[in-house]
């Protein structure tokens, strides 16, 4: 018998019930064989900075972050990566070993891994993007394509302020459109990304079309549930080439799990199935 305690990792929301996360990360466990444990962690705001503290003590190599924390976990890390300085919020959290704890957020980077991964002809870098909605999500995925090397952003938002403050940190490639000219902006852009909410299972469908697009265009959508949203649904019936939502969530938790279980897992139909609950 070992006295090695088993590598402890979870992730921290409120609620949390309907994290796939752990489903996600106990899949990378077992394929790799690692005797470790990744657990659905409830706290409220109020729980929150004490409960982190408490984690590495208990075994916790480090702690995916969800809503309503992705804001104060930045402000309580030790150091931050330049990603989740940027981008203003952490969605993963490692200990370290002197007790301190480091903060990354990999939402853009898993945005991106999606795109690579299932459209390896994409290319930030052959026109301009369309980027609908400018809330954590849109800040994650504007951050992404500017190092991705876009030249021209496009960024629209129902609240034209949200847009406009992104704009002003993220500088002169953003361009702020009008919300009801979020059609027209279409017109030449060669990815197009939904970030609001809007598709979502129980929620409007999002108020575009896709007319002005160009026909070799990137179409992708943050929601995935359901997979295909109306957005996408919309694109492919105009021959236009989709990836949906889903591979964005697996691959932003590909670096925790790294860092926190010692191997780098892969992101596979068979995970895609299993968190599908296929
Ligand atoms: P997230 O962190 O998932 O991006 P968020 O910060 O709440 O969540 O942002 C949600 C995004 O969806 C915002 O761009 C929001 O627009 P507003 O900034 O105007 O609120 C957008 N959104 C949500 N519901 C919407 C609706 N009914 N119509 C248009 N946009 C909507």
């Amino acid at each position: 018998m070992s006295d090695i305690a088993p590598p402890l990792a979870g992730v921290i929301g409120f609620p949390i019930a309907h994290s796939k996360s752990p489903v996600l990360h106990g899949y990378w466990l077992r394929e790799l064989g690692i005797q470790g444990y990744y657990v659905p962690l409830q706290m409220s705001q109020a729980e929150f900075v004490g409960g982190l503290r408490s984690l590495p003590k208990l075994g916790f190599k480090g702690v995916n972050i969800t809503l309503p924390h992705k804001i104060p976990a930045l402000g309580l890390a030790d150091s931050v990566t330049d990603r989740a300085a940027l981008i203003g919020a952490a969605n993963t959290l490692t200990f370290k070993d002197d007790g301190s704890i480091r903060a990354d957020n990999t939402d853009g980077y898993g945005f991106i891994q999606n795109l690579r991964q299932n459209a390896p002809d994409w290319d930030a870098r052959k026109g301009p993007a369309l980027v609908l909605g400018a809330g954590g999500a849109s800040r994650a995925i504007v951050s992404a394509l500017l190092s991705e090397g876009v030249t021209e952003l496009r960024l629209t938002n129902r609240t034209r302020g949200r847009a406009e403050m992104l704009a002003d940190q993220f500088g002169a490639k953003v361009q702020v459109v009008d919300w009801n000219r979020a059609s027209d902006a279409m017109d030449g852009a060669m990815t197009i990304v939904n970030t609001t909410s809007l598709g979502m299972e129980g929620q409007p469908a999002l108020p575009v079309v896709l007319d002005a697009a160009p026909k070799d265009t990137l179409v992708t959508d943050i929601v995935y549930t359901p997979l295909l949203t109306d957005f996408l649904a919309a694109a492919q019936a105009r021959g236009l080439k989709t990836v949906d939502g889903l591979g964005m969530l697996l691959h932003q938790g590909v670096p925790g799990f790294e860092n926190w279980f010692g191997a780098r897992p892969e992101v596979t139909d068979g995970l895609r199935n299993a968190v599908l609950g296929l």
